[in-house]
């Protein structure tokens, strides 16, 4: 990998030390420029037959391509427009009943935590909230359902061993890790997992994807099947959804979206994905050791691209960061501030970002 020619792929290390993937992903020239063709090309031809086939033709390239970083087949990875998304799919499929228990942890996210609880209003499930750390050996006997991080978005902590879990049906909340960590989904033993397309991915906001295990598609039937959804839509009322994920695929998504996060899978896989991760990786974890050298207390962490520590005034320190053109993120409700190191960033964005804390 040429980590400097990764980096210049970015016009935003230009002005800016650039350390919030984990919210929005550095978004690469290549991706602007994937929009503004498809852009007008559509102002100049309207948007007839060439843009659809194009559309259909860049979905199937795009579902590929998350496939393929998923270690799965192309027909079980759903397009959606986030992770959250993902995971509002996959709950209403499942159906679940009064009664029935979800086990999640105490590090998630409101995309799954609204959902979840959205669930026990509409429909009277029950929710076990566990640490993250024992998520995996909390199953209990009415536990329908896990649900939870596959990377902890407070502190990058990486869920622990599945395997305890049986056949209770996991669903991963995979925003904080495609893309920031490798990810095989069938050793991770879940049974979802619902991705972002614009954070390690550095996609436009509006992409991801879901991964439904080929164990659990006859069982998660799709809940709001519309056109791009059915395998035969000129059948009308007969018409019936997909066999394979993409019964679970957003309804709309333009053109110039899957164009603009397809290109940008393209230059993060022309610089390798080992070597981005492994990049990544090491990046933040030697952000992590320079910050406790300097006495700021690290929050627990794994080997990810999440670094958090505690901070006297989060927000107004994020404020003032950005002020000397350090973007990172505060977590409101927890103390900490939180830097996302990717492959793109180098040791001159660590420097700025402890130089500016001094
Ligand atoms: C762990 C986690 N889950 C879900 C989300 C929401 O992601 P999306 O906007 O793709 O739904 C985030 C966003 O920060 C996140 O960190």
């Amino acid at each position: 990998m040429d980590p400097a020619g990764l980096r210049a792929e970015f016009p935003v290390f230009e002005q800016f030390a650039y350390l919030n993937a984990g919210t929005c992903g550095p978004l690469p020239a290549a991706s602007v420029q994937a929009v503004t063709d498809v852009l007008a090309q559509a102002a100049a031809d309207g948007r007839s037959q060439t843009y659809f086939t194009g559309m259909l033709d860049t979905r199937g390239r795009l579902r590929d391509a998350y496939a393929q970083l998923l270690g799965a087949a192309s027909e079980d990875v759903a397009l959606t427009t986030s992770t959250s998304e993902g995971i509002v799919r996959v709950l209403a499929a499942l159906e679940l009943q009064p009664g029935d228990e979800v086990l999640t942890s105490d590090e998630e996210h409101p995309g799954l935590q609204g959902p979840l609880a959205a669930a026990r209003t509409q429909r009277g499930i029950t929710i076990r909230v566990v640490p993250f750390a024992q998520i995996a050996d909390a199953v209990g006997p009415d536990t329908k359902l896990v649900a939870c991080s596959h990377v902890s978005w407070v502190n990058g902590c990486v869920v622990q061993d599945l395997s305890g879990v049986g056949d209770v049906p996991v669903l991963l909340d995979g925003a904080q890790g495609i893309g920031a960590i490798a990810t095989d989904v069938s050793s991770l033993r879940c049974a979802f997992y619902a991705g972002s397309g614009q954070k390690w991915l550095c996609g436009p906001v509006g992409s991801g994807m879901l991964w439904v295990s080929p164990d659990w598609n006859e069982r998660v039937p799709a809940s709001g099947p519309t056109y791009l959804n059915l395998a035969e839509p000129s059948a009308g009322l007969d018409a019936v959804p997909h066999a394979g994920a993409a019964r679970h695929d957003t309804s709309a998504q333009s053109l110039e979206t899957t164009a603009a996060a397809l290109a940008a899978l393209g230059v993060l896989s022309d610089a390798g994905w080992a070597e981005v991760h492994e990049q990544a990786a090491a990046l933040a974890g030697s952000l992590a050791d320079a910050l406790a050298e300097r006495g700021r207390e690290v929050a627990p962490r794994d080997r990810t691209t999440l670094v958090s520590w505690k901070d006297d005034d989060p927000a107004a320190t994020r404020v003032k960061l950005a002020q000397d053109g350090v973007i990172i993120r505060d977590l409101p409700g927890t103390g900490l501030l939180r830097a996302s190191v990717g492959a793109w960033n180098d040791a001159s964005d660590v420097d700025r970002l402890l130089c500016a804390l001094a």
